[in-house]
Formats: C-alpha cells, sequence, structure tokens
C-alpha cells in the first residue's frame, strides 16, 4: 500500500438464519453492528438491520423469484467496491451462506480482487424449516441420514446433477429447497425411481416467521395439497419418514423472552 493509499476494507458473509431474528448468530449480529455498507436480501431476517450503526449504507441485492433480480456479479462486484474504498462489508443472507446459496462464489471474487473475507456460518432453512414444523430430520431406530437438495430443476432435467435414482434408495430424510415451481415433478420422479408413494411429506413455508405454512402429505399427494394451500416461495419440501414421527404439542415460547 503506497502512502496515503486508502487500506483495503474486509467483507463479511453472514448467514442470517432463515427469518426469526432470534436465529441470527451472536458473532453475525456484531458483524451487522460493526458494518459501514451492508448488502441484503429479502430471505435475511431484515429487522435486523434495525442494529446497524446510523449511518450504515444498507443495499438491497434481492433476488425475487419472478420479481427483481440482482445479477450475482453485480452483487461480487459491489462487495469489491466497497471493500476496495475501505468499507466493513457484511453481506447479510439468509440461512447459512454456503447451503445451496452463492456465498461461495462470493468468496471466490472477493479473493480473487485481494480482499480479505471471512463468513459466519447461519442456521440454515434446510435444517430448521422442518424443526420449527416438529420434523427432526433424524430419528434414532427410524432414519439415519439426510440429503438436502436444490430443486431448482426437476430430476428430470438436463442440468441436474443430483442422483435422483440414489436418493430415492436412499432411505433417508430428503429436503428439497427451492422446489415449488418443480414440487410435482420431483414427487413424480422420487416415486418413479422406487420411492414409496406413501412417504410421508410435507412442505414449510416462510418458516421461523409469524407467516410460517405447513402442508403434510404424502410423496404422492403433497404436490396436490400444497397446489390448493397456495404455497409461494421461499419453501421447502422434507420427505421421510420423520414426517410421519407425531412429536406431540410443542410448548409455546416463553412470554417472558420473546419478543413481539
Ligand atoms: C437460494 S436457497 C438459500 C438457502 C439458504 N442458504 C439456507 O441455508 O437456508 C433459497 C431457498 O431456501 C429455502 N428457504 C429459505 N428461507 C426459508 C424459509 N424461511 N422458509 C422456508 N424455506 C426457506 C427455500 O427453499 C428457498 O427457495
Amino acid at each position: 500500500m503506497s502512502a496515503g493509499a486508502t487500506p483495503v476494507g474486509r467483507v463479511i458473509l453472514v448467514g442470517g438464519g432463515p427469518g426469526d431474528p432470534d436465529l441470527l448468530t451472536v458473532g453475525g449480529l456484531r458483524a451487522l453492528r460493526e458494518a459501514n455498507v451492508v448488502l441484503y436480501d429479502h430471505l435475511a431476517p431484515l429487522s435486523c438491520l434495525e442494529e446497524t450503526r446510523p449511518g450504515t449504507v444498507l443495499i438491497d441485492v434481492g433476488k425475487l423469484p419472478r420479481g427483481h433480480q440482482t445479477a450475482q456479479a453485480e452483487i461480487n462486484a459491489l462487495l469489491i467496491r466497497h471493500a476496495l474504498a475501505g468499507a466493513e462489508v457484511v453481506r447479510f443472507k439468509g440461512g447459512d451462506p454456503f447451503v445451496l446459496g452463492r456465498g461461495s462464489e462470493e468468496w471466490l471474487a472477493c479473493a480473487e480482487a485481494g480482499i480479505p473475507i471471512r463468513v459466519i456460518p447461519g442456521v440454515s432453512s434446510a435444517i430448521a424449516g422442518p424443526e420449527l414444523a416438529g420434523i427432526p430430520l433424524t430419528h434414532r431406530g427410524l432414519t439415519q441420514n439426510f440429503s438436502v437438495v436444490s430443486g431448482h430443476v426437476g430430476p428430470e432435467h438436463p442440468s441436474s446433477t443430483v442422483n435422483w435414482d440414489a436418493l430415492a434408495k436412499s432411505s433417508g430424510t430428503i429436503v428439497i429447497l427451492m422446489g415449488v415451481a418443480h414440487l410435482a415433478d420431483i414427487c413424480a420422479g422420487l416415486i418413479r425411481r422406487g420411492l414409496d408413494a406413501d412417504t410421508p411429506a410435507a412442505v414449510v413455508a416462510r418458516a421461523a416467521t409469524p407467516d410460517q405454512q405447513v402442508v403434510r402429505g404424502t410423496v404422492a399427494t403433497l404436490p396436490g395439497l400444497a397446489a390448493v394451500a397456495g404455497i409461494e416461495p421461499p419453501a421447502l419440501t422434507v420427505i421421510g419418514a420423520v414426517v410421519g414421527l407425531n412429536l406431540g404439542p410443542a410448548v409455546p415460547p416463553n412470554p417472558a423472552t420473546t419478543k413481539d
């Protein structure tokens, strides 16, 4: 660095969890409070933006399905430009940055530009979503494994790299993110590949928000039930014996510790 040049700032990828501000990590909250610039999208717990300091630059880089889409190259360029100008930049994302998001691409772009970068993991919707609907991903004596897959294209699409044949026979829990549009193709594809049509299945929409919606059925009936219920993204699907477990009613949150 030459004398008088602005020192390079840094970028922190912060996983915000699936929607409830209480699910943001302590480290993630600290990073938000110390940021000069925050790039956020619609899946992050947006009320946490109120934790930023006055004067923090807040930039919406949302990628709404069928709505406003910020190109990934544009997000990368913004991260780099603000860090090169010396800012402490937070990329605030929903869930975990390295689970079916594009956090690793952002990491690579910053690293190639010589920007110091770190990641603060978040609670992934893939795990928290089923959990908040009372569905564990594993259960002793019932299911010992789970897979998280992208359903942004269906099983018959040439660009799907998922081994749907293996998945149908895995005997584990299957969690599908980004699969609302292709839910019917995915369920039919799994049955065609050998998954029992009576396998319990559920959709959890807007998990960890006051609007959380859960639809339960089987892998055969779920697409129709989800359509009738008007399920829209963000939503995830969980398929497997664990969906059939009845854990009983949850204890309500403690009003003394629960925010409005
Ligand atoms: C691009 S992926 C990002 C996932 C994120 N990295 C994570 O770990 O949760 C977006 C998908 O995550 C799922 N998702 C994110 N937030 C959700 C929520 N609050 N409820 C249900 N699904 C959610 C949906 O399947 C959505 O299409």
